[in-house]
């Protein structure tokens, strides 16, 4: 099931040049990782994944989005819902995401994946600590918006975030939905829509 998505138009591999004049005895083969690659995660990768998470969410709030458990059960059950950003093989940012199928995100749908619905619940979008603020985070969100926009069926995208992050999610192109009726202790949170099929320019243009 799992399948790379496509080559970072952003970051282009880098490649060394045979000098002029220097005849090679046979063919060389490439034993570099790719510069940057996007794909959907597997339950291989959810060490990483969850290395990423602990660190960006556990000093902060003292607990993650997804337990270690519930992460490789969402790469085992829908990774075609999941995005990894990788740079020379190591994992830098990752969106994980399941089906859910109510107009408003409930609190079921923070550990169950829907089948064959027209709404993703984004559990978690994280970068590395290491690459935060350079952008990765705004263009894997984007990438992974272009393409749920090619996998049939898909309608929109929900997700529940901390109000101090409103304003990434707006930018991104998500409409505010009010207080989600989700709850943690000492923390809430608003509800994020995102609809799929509203631009027919944006997915005319992306490659699907
Ligand atoms: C939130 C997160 C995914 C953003 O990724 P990023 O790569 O650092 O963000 P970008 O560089 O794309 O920044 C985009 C914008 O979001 C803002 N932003 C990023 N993190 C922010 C934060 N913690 N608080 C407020 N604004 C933030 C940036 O200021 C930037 O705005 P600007 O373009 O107006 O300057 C990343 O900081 C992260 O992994 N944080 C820890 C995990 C988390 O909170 N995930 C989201 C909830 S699931």
């Amino acid at each position: 099931m799992t399948q790379q998505v496509s080559n970072s138009p952003f970051l282009k591999p880098f490649f060394l040049k045979t000098p002029v004049g220097v005849v090679s005895p046979r063919p060389q083969r490439r034993h570099t990782l790719p510069a940057s690659e996007f794909r959907n995660l597997n339950p291989q990768d959810a060490i990483s994944v969850f290395e990423i998470e602990r660190e960006a969410f556990v000093s902060v709030s003292g607990e993650c989005p997804l337990t270690l458990d519930e992460v490789l059960n969402f790469l085992g059950q829908c990774p075609e819902l999941s995005l990894g950003w990788f740079e020379e093989g190591q994992l830098v940012a990752f969106i994980i995401g399941s089906g859910w199928d109510k107009e408003r995100l409930a609190q079921e749908a923070m550990t169950q994946h829907v089948p064959d619905t027209t709404t993703v619940h984004i559990h978690v979008l994280s970068v590395h600590r290491h690459c935060r603020q350079q952008g990765k985070g705004s263009i894997l969100l984007w990438r992974y918006l272009q393409y749920l926009r090619c996998v049939p069926g898909l309608r929109r995208a929900l997700l529940i975030c901390e109000e101090f992050l409103v304003p990434f999610y707006l930018k991104a192109g998500f409409k505010e939905k009010g207080p989600s009726a989700i709850s943690v202790p000492n923390m809430c949170f608003r509800e994020m829509e995102y609809m799929l099929g509203g631009q027919a320019y944006a997915r005319r243009n992306s490659g699907c």
